[in-house]
């Protein structure tokens, strides 16, 4: 896929040829960081392609999101000392969005900054997180408030390895794909909701197709807005509100699943205040539905923690919570300085949600 200012390579059979694949970007050692349950599908055969090359070794952390952490940072970058790695030596973030936010993190900060290849097998680290060079780490008070922008040198998307994945991490990915959809290309998101039944089969060709799309309308805006001063806060979609139930539920919602209520509470808030055309949200509702994504928190939303978590998000300005917003599908709104975010007052964030905090 052209256009990310780096190779984004997506593909069947990726990870029977890394070695040819990594070769290019010749490295002295290469420290595969991946988490244990992906280290106990793919990480044996990686290592043995990679040795292939120069040293190699695996540096592996327990899975989870709550692993996305400081502490855990510190444990891989200790690994990486004790290994040697060098700085023309490359980290290969073998795993979802968790292992690729943190290896990318620890990518940014070993040694001042070494290299880094992401190799997503998640359908969410795919379409979204490993493309942009955003990493980090969450801490108790939020998610990803510790980071940096780091980008790789390189994005594998080996689609076969999503064989193994767990439905409700295939609806998560179908999330942001989604969100792909309705910031930018509303022939693409009918294309998706086509396809769902095959993406749910996890169904090779289609989640080409989705992985694909979903990477070119991805690194178009992120190349155009590296560091986040305009338009890439359109992929904030449905990220506010999603923090913010992130937040209020901790680990009983996947991130992708939050974004997706987020999506949901947002087209309907958007709708609100009068800038989002109503069939906004009914779209996102009937896309939520297609893909067995949750319509609803698992629980009642405490509106007494869920809107300060707004307020820490890094995308409040001023005082204000601004929002990413849709004025229809495919096309996002400005506010009248041209900024890509809008700020609602609260009263309407409070109306909007308290529908979920019964
Ligand atoms: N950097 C960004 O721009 C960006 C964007 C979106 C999301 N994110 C972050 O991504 C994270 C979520 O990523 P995720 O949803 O991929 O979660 P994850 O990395 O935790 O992966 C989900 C689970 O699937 C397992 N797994 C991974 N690949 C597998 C495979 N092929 N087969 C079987 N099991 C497999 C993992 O071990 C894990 O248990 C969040 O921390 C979120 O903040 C970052």
């Amino acid at each position: 896929v052209a256009g990310a200012g780096y190779e984004v390579v997506v593909g069947p059979s990726l990870l029977d040829r890394l070695d040819a694949l990594l070769a290019p970007h010749s490295a002295t050692g290469y420290a595969i960081v991946t988490d244990s349950t992906v280290e106990r599908h793919f990480a044996a055969p990686v290592l043995a392609q990679l040795q292939r090359l120069a040293p190699a070794f695996v540096a592996a952390f327990p899975a989870g999101e709550w692993n996305k952490s400081r502490d855990t940072w510190a444990g891989v970058t200790d690994q990486l000392i004790q290994h040697g790695l060098d700085r023309a030596g490359l980290i290969v973030a073998l795993g979802g969005g968790v292992v690729g936010d943190l290896a990318g993190f620890v990518a940014a900060t070993y040694l001042r900054g070494v290299r880094c290849a992401q190799v997503p097998t998640t359908l969410l680290a795919m379409v979204d997180s490993s493309i942009g060079g955003k990493t980090g780490v969450d801490t108790a008070a939020g998610k990803n408030l510790v980071g940096a922008f780091h980008q790789p040198v390189a994005v594998l998307a080996d689609v076969d390895t999503l064989r193994s994945l767990p439905a409700v991490h295939v609806a998560a990915g179908a999330a942001e794909a989604i969100k792909h959809g309705v910031i930018a290309d509303p022939e693409y998101l009918d294309r998706l909701l086509s396809a769902a039944p095959a993406i749910r089969q996890r169904d090779p060709a289609a989640l080409f197709e989705a992985v694909r799309r979903s990477v070119e309308i991805k690194a178009a805006v992120v190349t155009e807005d590296e560091k986040e001063r305009g338009r890439r806060a359109i992929l904030n979609f449905g990220h506010t509100v999603g923090h913010a139930l992130e937040t209020a539920f901790g680990y009983e919602l996947l991130h992708g699943e939050a974004v997706a209520l987020g999506m949901l509470a947002e087209a309907r808030l958007g709708a609100a205040v009068g800038v989002t055309a109503p069939s906004v949200a009914e779209r996102v509702a009937v896309a939520l539905e297609t893909f067995g994504l949750p319509m609803e928190p698992p629980g009642a939303l405490d509106l007494e923690r869920a809107l300060p978590a707004m307020q820490h998000d890094k995308k409040v300005r001023a005082g204000a919570v601004r929002f990413a917003l849709p004025k229809a599908l495919g096309e996002m709104a400005r506010d009248a300085e041209g900024a890509w975010t809008l700020a609602v007052p609260s009263a309407a964030v409070r109306q909007v949600l308290s529908e979920w905090s019964r």
